[in-house]
């Protein structure tokens, strides 16, 4: 819980319109009584999310996504409640003093183990031991202001690490953040002579290590943290949490390969960079890379790999109905090579002058054919008219069919009836799973008006005691309160009194995709009620009947089935 009160919260919800913030993020239009806009929180092109002037919240009727301008903004922004309540008092001009915000996930022991292991490793880089490393990082360039600014350590030949760790942590959870090992003569690091590059989190604290070789060969050059709980490497993007906010302003977010690539854009003062460590773009990083900013930038390496890792990023930011936009360096140079070796200006003109991806697809798929041989020559085309049935931007459809039509001289109608064959791709809808037997259609529509009318809270208070699914009987629970406490309901204040608690919010948007309907009756609420009892009643008797079975005593058996009879006839 924080320390605003429910008040000030309020106060600084109602110095803004939610239509006006909203709308500084996505398109809206205005259409009878609310605004209407594509919800950036699923994958999506059709105007699907309604934002309520008068309720001052938002809804969408396709994901159920829900909540106020608070909610909007944590999770368009990825920010806490706090921080994005900050956001609103800035812009509504309400002054406030929420001091330090809290991170949004709590600071576990495992945080805190790697806190002091990244000053551990960095204080080695400063000593004696340090000199060979100091001068490998000099060597490529990497001065200090970089090495402060990524908090570049050393992880020296003979650690202590484990020893330290182990003194100030219990060592179950020592072993658990992948620094450490144990055999049978005690504790050992796991990282030695290394060059140590931290990772971190999307809000921006340290979680795992790359250590990097810098003075012998070795096989592996980058030896990298096992994933722990709070390193899921699918989940987490290089260098996000300060590229974040400047990527946004920019509206130009540029993708690499590598963390040095990043680092090296750094130096020539390009930092709207994040990288993807060198593992395939997953859904969860795609989704991320797309709310960063509008101008997607795909700079990978310029050898093979880097074009098959350009293809697949590519693919995966398509299926989410994004097209980004692609550099390729020459003489197989990754980023910080290109960079070191023609400068600043010549990097900035590769990124100013990006391609298109499907003429980046159209080279690509060159790549590995003879296109004096007819079956390639099919080939070619026939792979042009997938990659082509992928994308839903039509002008750039279109040139493209027209470029591959010069290109191989045939005719347009040959490639765009293969594309009417096919039928347009539709975007993956997030299905949110949803069981609906008549108990949870009761359950949740109950909740759905509670939160509508007192009258409906009040009806609930009186006559259910007990609403069989967990999450539905917590929320109605917390509704109830609110109630009491207040006097009144509605759904952004009430929103907002639960600081968008994550459970609670889920069940909200689960509760608003099943029901729809503005008003109910009487007689619909007590219908409801009365499947909810039914419910509750079939289990009841379950239970008795399962007890007994369990009894001996016939006297017990028949006090117990007078017992059943009794709850089947008020069914
Ligand atoms: N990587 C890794 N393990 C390796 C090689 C690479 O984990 N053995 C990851 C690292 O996260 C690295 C990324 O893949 O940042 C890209 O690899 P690569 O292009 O080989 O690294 P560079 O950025 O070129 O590193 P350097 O310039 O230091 O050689
Ligand atoms: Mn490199």
């Amino acid at each position: 819980m924080n320390t605003l009160s429910q008040e000030k919260i309020n106060e600084i919800r109602n110095s803004v319109n939610i239509v006006d913030v909203i709308s500084s993020y996505i398109p809206l239009t205005p259409r009878g009584k609310n605004y209407f806009g594509v919800c950036p929180f699923h994958d999506d092109n059709n105007p699907s999310m309604s934002v309520s002037p008068s309720r001052q919240i938002y809804k969408c009727f396709s994901c159920g996504a829900t909540g106020t301008v608070f909610k909007f903004i944590m999770d368009y922004e990825n920010i806490s409640f706090l921080e994005a309540v900050k956001k609103v008092a800035e812009i509504g001009g309400v002054s406030v003093n929420i001091g330090k915000i809290s991170k949004k996930k709590t600071h576990t022991e495992l945080h805190q183990i790697y806190d002091l292991s990244l000053k551990f490793y960095i204080n080695n880089l400063n000593t004696q031991n340090g000199k060979e490393a100091r001068e490998y990082l000099k060597s490529r360039k990497i001065n200090d202001d970089i090495i402060k600014e990524f908090q570049i350590g050393l992880s020296l030949k003979h650690n202590t690490l484990s020893q330290i760790l182990t003194k100030k942590f219990k060592p179950d959870e020592v072993l658990k953040s992948g620094l450490v090992g144990k055999n049978d003569r005690g504790y050992y690091d796991l990282f030695y002579d290394r060059i140590m590059f931290p990772l971190y989190d999307l809000d921006g604290n340290p979680v795992a290590y790359s250590g990097r070789i810098y003075n012998k060969q070795d096989n592996s050059k980058y030896f990298n943290t096992r994933e722990t709980e709070i390193f899921k490497k699918g989940e987490l993007i290089y260098n996000y949490h300060r590229a974040k906010e400047i990527a946004r302003r920019k509206n130009q977010v540029i993708v690499m390969e590598g963390f040095m690539d990043v680092i090296r854009a750094y130096t020539i003062d390009i930092k709207n960079v994040i990288a993807m460590m060198g593992t395939a773009v997953t859904d969860t990083q795609a989704h991320l890379i797309k709310r960063m900013a509008k101008d997607i930038i795909l700079c990978f390496d310029g050898d093979e790999a880097g074009a098959k890792a350009t293809m697949s990023c590519s693919n995966e930011l398509i299926k989410l109905g994004v097209t980004p936009k692609i550099v390729r360096l020459e003489d197989n140079l990754d980023p910080d090579e290109y960079i070191q070796k023609y400068g600043k200006e010549a990097f900035q003109r590769k990124i100013d002058n990006p391609i298109s991806v499907m003429d980046f697809k159209l080279s690509y798929l060159k790549t590995d054919k003879d296109l004096t041989s007819p079956t390639d020559q099919a080939k070619y085309i026939s792979e042009i008219i997938t990659e082509l049935n992928k994308i839903d931007d039509d002008i750039l459809k279109d040139l493209t069919i027209k470029k591959v039509c010069t290109e191989m001289n045939i005719d347009e109608d040959l490639i765009k009836k293969h594309l009417e064959n096919k039928p347009k791709p539709k975007p993956k809808k997030v299905q949110i799973e949803i069981k609906t037997d008549k108990y949870d259609k009761a359950e949740s529509a109950l909740i759905y008006y509670m939160l509508k009318s007192p009258e409906v809270i009040t009806m609930y208070n009186n006559k259910v005691t007990y609403i069989p699914n967990k999450e539905y009987r917590l929320l109605a629970r917390e509704i109830s309160s609110f109630y009491k406490n207040f006097g009144f309901i509605n759904e952004a204040d009430f929103i907002d009194y639960i600081e968008c608690d994550e459970d609670l919010m889920n069940t909200i948007t689960k509760i608003n995709k099943q029901n729809t309907k503005e008003n109910y009756t009487l007689e619909e609420i007590e219908d409801y009620i009365k499947v909810i009892r039914d419910y509750n009643v079939k289990e009841e008797i379950k239970r008795l009947t399962n007890k007994m079975k369990t009894l001996t005593d016939p006297l017990d058996k028949a006090k117990i089935a007078e017992e059943i009879v009794g709850l089947k006839k008020g069914v």
